[in-house]
């Protein structure tokens, strides 16, 4: 395994952070990690995960001696001279990123002096290494060098996603900089992008923007299937088999949520705007997915009629399945317009504990199991596609239930064993009745 003479230094233990910083361990790197979070240094040095993501308490566990975490940047920078910057960047009211965070590792860092290597992964607007190299210099620190190396890993496939990407991206202003980033994925094979440090951070926003706007697309376009008959999950394959198209990032749902989409679309749209540039096309994305996260409400509406006291149970929370993560998840969107309409609100999640998140969902039970959750419902909406939603006994929820309305926010349940048990399914944009027999779908003539 190979060993950097001095440890890599992570500051910020996030997602992003955490999972870079024991990826590295993994790979052979002794890593230092800063928070200034204590209660979460505490908990790493004893050895527990501070966040749900799978695989990643397994791979700690096994870098354990090369991993050490600390408050203090006096011991950080006594250790380390690559220092990775993994803090959050989360919207300001205005829309932009909020840059607080980013900004104090920076004066942190000038205040300890030496010869130094920062290398940003926190999601930043375009400009940011400009800035920060002009303020360096400012500051006399020229000694600082500047790296952009844009993390792509999705919550719940993270580790996978830092070990086997499907690239990596080095902005920097000098080679040397960005060689030195390299060489520390040297053992992780794929495509390296190296580039200047503006199109690096470019690269970043354009490819969740563009994610964004294909979730928008396929869920317009499956709102366009209800009203003219078409199924948008076949209409979903068929375009995915275009190879220009590509089968991925096109399911259909109640709307893309998380702590990087909504906050990075945003953060695109108001940097160009901040540049006199409308992006049209992402203010459109961004309404379609406020849009889409309401509709279901407008579904149960149509089922139930008024919503005051019905009792409507919702299976997840999170913002997608193999997470813990709350940020900007469709339920809170769902469960607040529920809960506006008089409706008697229940749920379930894996990961979300009753009597947990009330501040949340304030007025929402949240149940121990999703058969309590959904005992004399009026309708269920499946909200986040966790596997033990999916594997459901539909048969018993009939019987749990009190009414017979399964609404599949994410076309993710099997619509023939939600029939077969008595249930009314509903998907989004999906079409529920099997061809006839002897349709001549597939048969030439048909095309
Ligand atoms: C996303 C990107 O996928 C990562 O590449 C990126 O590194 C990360 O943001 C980030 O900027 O840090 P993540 O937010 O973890 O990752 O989750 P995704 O798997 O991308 O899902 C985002 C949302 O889109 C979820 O709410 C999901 O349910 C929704 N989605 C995704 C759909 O509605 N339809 C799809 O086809 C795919």
């Amino acid at each position: 395994m190979p060993q950097s003479e001095r440890p890599v230094g992570v500051i910020g233990v996030g997602y992003v952070g955490l999972v870079t910083a024991v990826c590295m361990a993994h790979l052979g790197h002794r890593v230092v990690c800063l928070d200034v979070d204590e209660a979460k240094v505490d908990a790493l040095r004893a050895g527990t995960v501070p966040i749900y993501e799978p695989g990643l308490d397994d791979l700690l566990a096994g870098a354990r001696d090369r991993l050490s975490f600390t408050t203090s940047y006096d011991e950080l920078c006594a250790a380390s001279r690559v220092l990775f910057v993994a803090v959050d960047t989360p919207p300001s009211p205005s829309g932009d990123a909020d840059m607080s965070r980013v900004d104090r590792v920076v004066r942190e860092v000038v205040a300890r002096g030496g010869e130094r290597l920062l290398v940003m992964k926190s999601t930043v607007p375009v400009g940011t290494g400009e800035r920060v190299t002009a303020e360096l210099e400012g500051a006399g620190a020229t000694s600082i060098g500047y790296v952009s190396n844009p993390e792509f890993l999705r919550e719940g496939a993270a580790v996978d996603d830092v070990l086997h990407p499907d690239r990596i991206v080095i902005g920097s202003y000098r080679a040397s900089d960005g060689d030195e980033v390299q060489a520390l994925f040297a053992q992780v094979e794929t495509t390296v992008v190296r580039t200047r440090v503006a199109t690096a951070e470019m690269i970043k926003y354009a490819s969740n923007a563009f994610l964004a706007t294909k979730i928008s697309f396929i869920n317009e376009i499956a709102n366009v299937c209800e009203v003219v008959g078409a199924d948008v999950r076949v209409v979903a394959d068929g375009m995915g088999l275009d190879h220009r198209i590509g089968p991925h990032f096109l399911q259909a749902g109640i709307g893309y949520g998380g702590s990087c989409f909504p906050k990075d679309v945003q953060a695109l749209k108001q940097l160009a705007g901040n540049s006199g540039y409308h992006f049209q096309l992402l203010n459109a994305v961004i309404e379609v997915n406020h849009l889409q996260k309401r509709r279901v409400v407008g579904k149960l509406s149509e089922r139930l009629g008024r919503l005051r006291g019905k009792h409507i149970a919702l299976l997840g929370l999170t913002f997608k399945p193999q997470t813990d993560d709350l940020r900007e998840a469709a339920s809170i969107v769902l469960a607040g317009r529920l809960r506006a309409e008089g409706a008697r609100v229940s749920a379930y999640d894996p990961v979300v504990g009753p009597g947990t998140h009330n501040d949340v969902f304030p007025g929402v039970e949240i149940a121990a199991s999703a058969l309590d959750a959904l005992d004399g419902a009026d309708a269920a909406v499946l909200v986040t596609e966790w596997p033990e939603f999916v594997a459901l006994d539909w048969s018993v929820v009939r019987e749990r239930m009190h009414g017979r309305h399964v609404i599949d926010g994410r076309n993710a349940l099997d619509a023939g064993c939600v029939t077969a048990a008595g249930l009314l399914y509903d998907g989004i944009g999906t079409v529920d009745q099997p061809l006839a027999t002897g349709d001549p779908v597939g048969s030439p003539e048909a095309r």
